[in-house]
């Protein structure tokens, strides 16, 4: 180790939960300007440990060096003092406010003190042209795109001083151009001489744009690496222990019989916009049917449609040869369409409640949960072990709060509730959004293997590796409706991505 002073230097870090220990004597040195990225599988302590650097938890033992002087952080505001930002992964932004009014909020003199306007918008305006992160004041966040908001909430951590800056699985929400949009703000920052950990389970992204790779497995740091000398493979054996699997070919498993079709469905807001616009395609028993699109085009609308979670404003909904038009969402979920929500701690769980009460969520009133009237809570048990072991979720057990397991741990916890209800269709959203390489691979295997028992599933996903790959057919939305339907055997995530962002468009036929 070189004698230079760490921008950040944590030693002997350990924290433990009820029956778990998250970090276990953690080295992790960060040298000042470089960018440093924290890899390991899910539940291995990586998260744990940024919320401890950023004061949001403390740690049983170990100490916290920033800039060579020993610290103890409360509580965020002391690591923001001692110059540490943090981007979370779900962003913390008031969707009716504007830009400006976002990045002063909280760092404002309070007591009644008005803001000074005028000089926060030129800060702003300084850090947008220093760093290279274009950004408009005065437009209100709800109308920014989801790259945008995140440029938001770095200039935010930016405005408050930080010059370490933490950002955990930035890019799970991304599609391809913005994060090559983020990864030319990160380098940009690091020239200026911001200090960088990056969390990502994305491995070649983390060797384009890291220094330094640490990576966890149990708690533990196990290694400290330079990119240029390792592969993609290697890291992930660094990771898991073991080599990755390998994709299987891919032989068609559709057939003739549909399963569910949406036809001519638009929806509208509140407000009377176009949000989907006759939006029609049909899933056959065993297909994938990948929907395309940058966030914000109509999927996510177009999805909580079919599941009756938002009202047709035209159009109809069948499941197999029956109109469900009018149905409720318990109905839907209950005739057989499984839910994969875009957004796991707002529609997927309950984090206060228990593995297992969650593992119900949406079937209670199905077996093994219910017998009549009442609520079987062995069988629910039961049936959540059943989860906890084929999806592979690491849980000390499941009486355990939701809150307790790690972002990936949650995420295969719905996937597998999902899948193991035997539904004849699934609606997935981002449905292997955070989870580490090893079980991404497990998830597709397990949607594969369902499939060819002639599941049919809806997939949008911002993953275009994974949207290509799973898919049988292809369809892009822009704008809320399907403009182009490609063949997934041959395109290639540039392709697609040039047509989601509506450069190219095809007559798109049913
Ligand atoms: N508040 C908590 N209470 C109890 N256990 C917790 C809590 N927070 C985290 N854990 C446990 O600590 C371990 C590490 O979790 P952490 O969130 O740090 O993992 P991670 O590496 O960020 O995983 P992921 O890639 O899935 O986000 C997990 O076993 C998790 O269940
Ligand atoms: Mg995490």
């Amino acid at each position: 180790m070189s004698d230079a002073v760490a921008a950040v230097e944590l030693d002997g870090i350990t924290k433990r939960f009820p029956g778990v220990v998250a970090n276990d004597a953690v080295k992790l040195r960060v040298m000042p300007g470089e960018v440093h990225a924290v890899i390991g599988e899910n539940g291995a302590g990586k998260s744990t440990l940024m919320k401890i650097l950023y004061g949001m938890q403390r740690p049983d033992e170990g100490t916290i060096r920033v800039g060579g002087k020993e610290v103890h952080f409360r509580s965020p505001k002391d690591a923001i003092a001692a110059g540490i930002g943090m981007v979370h992964q779900h962003f913390m932004l008031a969707d009716n406010l504007t830009v400006l009014e976002n990045v002063v909020l909280g760092s404002e003199p309070t007591k009644g003190i008005v803001i000074d306007v005028a000089k926060a918008e030129g800060r702003i305006k300084e850090l947008s042209g220093t760093y290279g992160l274009p950004l408009d004041p005065d437009r209100l966040v709800e109308d920014l795109a989801v790259g945008e908001r995140q440029r938001v909430e770095i200039i935010k951590v930016l405005f408050r001083g930080a010059r370490i800056l933490i950002l955990d699985e930035p890019t799970a929400v991304l599609v391809p151009h913005e994060v090559d949009d983020l990864f030319n703000h990160l380098r940009a920052l690091k020239e200026e001489g911001v200090t960088i950990l990056f969390i990502s389970h994305k491995l070649e992204e983390v060797l384009a744009l890291a220094d330094t790779i640490t990576v966890m497995r149990g708690g533990r740091t196990v290694a400290t690496v330079k990119p240029e000398g390792v592969t993609r493979g290697q890291l992930a054996e660094l990771m898991v222990g073991s080599e990755l699997p390998r994709p299987e070919t891919r032989e068609s498993t559709v057939t003739k019989d549909v399963i569910l079709s949406v036809e001519d469905v638009t929806v509208k807001s509140f407000d009377g916009r176009v949000l989907v616009e006759g939006v029609t395609f049909s899933v056959h028993r065993g297909e994938v049917v990948g929907i395309a699109g940058v966030q914000g085009n109509g999927q996510g609308e177009l999805i909580e449609a079919i599941m009756g979670l938002l009202p047709l404003d035209r159009g109809r909904v069948r499941l197999g040869e029956q109109e469900i038009s009018a149905w409720g969402t318990r109905e839907r979920r209950e005739a057989g369409i499984g839910y994969v929500p875009e957004d796991r701690t707002e529609q997927g769980l309950l984090l206060p409640s228990p593995v297992w009460e969650n593992v119900m969520l949406g079937h209670q009133t199905s077996r093994p949960f219910s017998h009549g009237p009442w609520v079987d809570a062995a069988g629910a048990r039961q049936r959540a072990e059943e989860v906890v072991k084929e999806f592979g979720v690491r849980t000390p057990g499941v009486d355990v709060a939701v809150y307790a397991l790690s972002g990936g741990n949650q995420q295969k916890l719905i996937v597998g509730r999902e899948m193991i209800a035997g539904p004849k269709v699934l609606i997935a959203a981002q449905p292997t959004r955070g989870i580490d390489v090893g079980a991404q691979a497990a998830v597709w295997d397990q949607i594969r293997r369902a499939r060819i028992e002639g599941l049919g599933v809806v997939l949008i996903s911002a993953d275009l590796e994974e949207l290509i790959g799973l898919s049988d057919s292809l369809w892009v939305i822009f704008r809320g409706r399907l403009v182009a339907k490609l063949d997934p055997q041959t395109v290639t995530p540039e392709e697609l991505g040039v047509y989601m962002t509506g450069a190219k468009q095809e007559a798109a036929a049913g």
